[in-house]
């Protein structure tokens, strides 16, 4: 059981949909770990570092319905917002967060309503990461509800930008151009990274296959 659902502020606000939430993600990281598990036997690189997930707090929940104009009560966060369940995979390279992202899409449970690709367009402040919405049928007490879902792929090294900046705008709502300017440099100096450590791969795996035919 996730930490959040023995929780009883989970409970008062999202009531049984707390279980259909739970649901969706344990039934995602379970296609993750079927995905990787299925490259693991071929022999194959995995493509996940780590996954993280969360259930979005109430208050967190109720500040963003407020936010768009809607009412705040669960029933209105279950229709109005996709990321009451919340996924995130890190993966080593770049080219695994496209992979992994078309695998999921693949899933025959799992339909893609909505795709963000802040890697192709990065924010204006520098953050990169591939988002999908999803949408998985689960089965709780006989029934089964469609639920959505937020998935975030990107890299470490995205990963590692991402929550320095999370921490930086968490701690201090201030911010000078100079700050923003070179934290988008950051971000742009860190994608340069994610490609020189694809290329290494590449050439390693050259390297690799030239003494299997050696051999
Ligand atoms: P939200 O109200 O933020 O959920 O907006 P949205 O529904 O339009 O979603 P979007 O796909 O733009 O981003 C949602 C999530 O991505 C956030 O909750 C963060 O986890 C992450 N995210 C988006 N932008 C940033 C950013 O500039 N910095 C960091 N660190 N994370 C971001
Ligand atoms: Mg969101």
């Amino acid at each position: 059981m996730l930490k959040e659902v023995t929780q009883s502020t989970y409970f008062d606000y999202y009531r049984e949909n707390l279980f259909y939430i739970e649901a969706v993600i344990e039934k995602l990281l379970e296609r993750i770990a079927e995905i990787d598990a299925r490259r693991e036997a071929r022999g194959e690189r995995t493509l996940c570092d780590s996954v993280q997930y969360r259930i979005k707090s109430p208050d967190s929940m109720m500040a963003k319905l407020k936010k768009r104009g809607f009412e705040t009560h669960c029933n209105s966060a279950m229709e109005n917002v996709y990321d009451a369940a919340g996924i995130r995979i890190i993966c080593p390279y770049i080219d695994d967060v496209y992979l992994m992202a078309q695998k999921l899409a693949a899933c025959s449970d799992i339909e893609v309503v909505e795709i963000k690709d802040y890697i192709k367009n990065p924010k204006e402040n520098g953050y990169r990461s591939y988002h999908m919405i999803l949408k998985t049928p689960v089965l709780w007490q006989g029934e089964t509800k469609h639920v959505t879902s937020e998935v975030q792929i990107r890299t470490m090294v995205m990963n590692s930008w991402a929550c320095c900046e999370h921490q930086l705008k968490y701690k201090k709502d201030v911010s000078n151009e100079e700050s923003v300017a070179l934290l988008k440099r950051c971000a742009d100096e860190m994608l340069k990274i994610d490609y020189s450590m694809l290329r290494i791969r590449g050439m390693m795996e050259e390297s690799c296959k030239r003494e299997e035919f050696i051999v």
